[in-house]
């Protein structure tokens, strides 16, 4: 991989810097745009032909863990799509490693943790983690996509929230009802907020490491986060994700706060903090915008199903999708979950060009 800095320009950190302007950066903070920005949640992925040919050699894990390969496996949707970000290629289970999950992602099954996370004793094994050193190879990533971009394209950081990555510990990977999760909420709510605790505390940290290394924005994804109610979401999750949000939105990177399922806790979740609300398909945009507040962006909402349906009917969901923002300043485009494995890559670029053609506006 080319590593020149084609600009002599050393400076890597945050916001700050003459690369301010980019489309996706201004509509963060609700600027005016010459057209909405769009980006996808993984973009980088098993649907695009560059990425399963280094899957032939490495592990998901490699390519997490080599920094080189990471950085490769970020830009390749960049070059293809004409995107207007880039989401480093990471997974938000990866800090649960150096807590102590023995995590593998198994074939066809999705992650797996061993040892899954139940008791009190559990929870107090559960190691602090040092980000700089335990997730180093990351930060490496991050300044390594950096400096290949060179200023072009904004990188997006990102992490799980402590509700989402609880979840994957206790169930010991994916799950459809959270029985133990929520067992362990109600049953032993002392062990909860302490598991919560330590996990806004990584959390926190592994966000900052990587806006101090380059990340020009980073997203907060808790994309379980729906499977509870409003009051429960406020009482066992709403600290955690506020501390988690609030010491990252003080590093001045714009902070994207997505979840799935959440038409009923998108209020409690703007509260919680983000400077951009994402929101799925199962609420209109303009609906999710009037929970969140006129005074946050949004990021959404095309169900990505939708770039499996005959090319023709592309441009009439991204329509609606763009009606709903009416034109406000403060329109991310993307899915409203991430893009799936049996996406064709050319309509994942028709819809790019379609959201560009479709928003042009004049600047004012
Ligand atoms: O968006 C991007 O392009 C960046 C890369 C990225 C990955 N995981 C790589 C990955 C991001 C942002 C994630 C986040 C992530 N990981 C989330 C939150 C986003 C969401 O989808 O809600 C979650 C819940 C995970 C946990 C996870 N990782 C699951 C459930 C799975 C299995 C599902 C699947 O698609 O196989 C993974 C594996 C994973 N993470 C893949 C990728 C590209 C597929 C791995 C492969 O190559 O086999």
């Amino acid at each position: 991989m080319a590593m020149t800095d084609r600009t002599g320009d050393t400076s890597v950190s945050g916001s700050a810097g003459r690369f301010d302007q980019a489309r996706f950066l201004r509509a963060c903070r609700r600027e005016p745009v010459d057209c909405t920005p769009v980006w996808f949640m993984r973009q980088a992925g098993r649907y695009m032909p560059e990425y399963r040919a280094l899957r032939v050699h490495h592990s998901l894990l490699d390519l997490c863990q080599q920094p080189d390969l990471a950085a490769e496996v970020t830009l390749q949707p960049v070059r293809a799509l004409g995107v207007d970000a880039a989401i480093l290629f990471a997974d938000i289970l990866l800090p649960l490693i150096p807590m102590g999950a023995q995590l593998q992602f198994a074939a066809g099954e999705g992650p797996v943790i061993a040892n899954p996370v139940r008791t009190d004793q559990d929870i107090m094994a559960l190691r602090p983690v040092e980000v700089y050193e335990s997730l180093a190879p990351v930060l490496q990533a991050v300044s390594l996509v950096r400096r290949e971009l060179d200023g072009r394209t904004p990188l997006i950081g990102f992490a799980g929230a402590p509700f989402t990555l609880a979840s994957y510990l206790i169930e010991g990977g994916g799950s459809r009802t959270y029985l133990h999760t929520k067992q362990l909420m109600y049953a032993s709510p002392v062990a909860w907020h302490a598991l919560m605790r330590k996990l806004a505390r990584v959390v926190a940290d592994y966000l900052v490491a990587q806006v101090k290394a380059g990340a020009q924005a980073v997203q907060l994804f808790d994309s379980w986060v729906g499977a509870l109610s409003p009051d429960d979401y406020r009482e066992y999750v709403f600290p955690y994700s506020r501390t988690v949000l609030s010491e990252v939105t003080a590093t001045g990177v714009p902070v994207i706060h997505f979840g799935t399922d959440t038409a009923t806790l998108l209020p409690a979740m703007a509260e919680a903090g983000g400077t951009v609300m994402g929101m799925d398909w199962r609420i209109p945009l303009g609906e999710g915008w009037k929970l969140v507040g006129t005074n946050k962006a949004v990021q959404g909402n095309l169900d990505p199903m939708v770039l499996l349906a005959p090319k023709d009917e592309l441009a009439r969901h991204v329509q609606r999708v763009l009606a709903q923002a009416r034109g406000r300043p403060g329109h991310i485009f993307n899915t409203g979950h991430g893009l799936l494995p049996e996406t064709p890559v050319d309509n994942v670029r028709t819809v790019v060009e379609l959201v560009h053609e479709l928003s042009e506006r004049p600047m004012k």
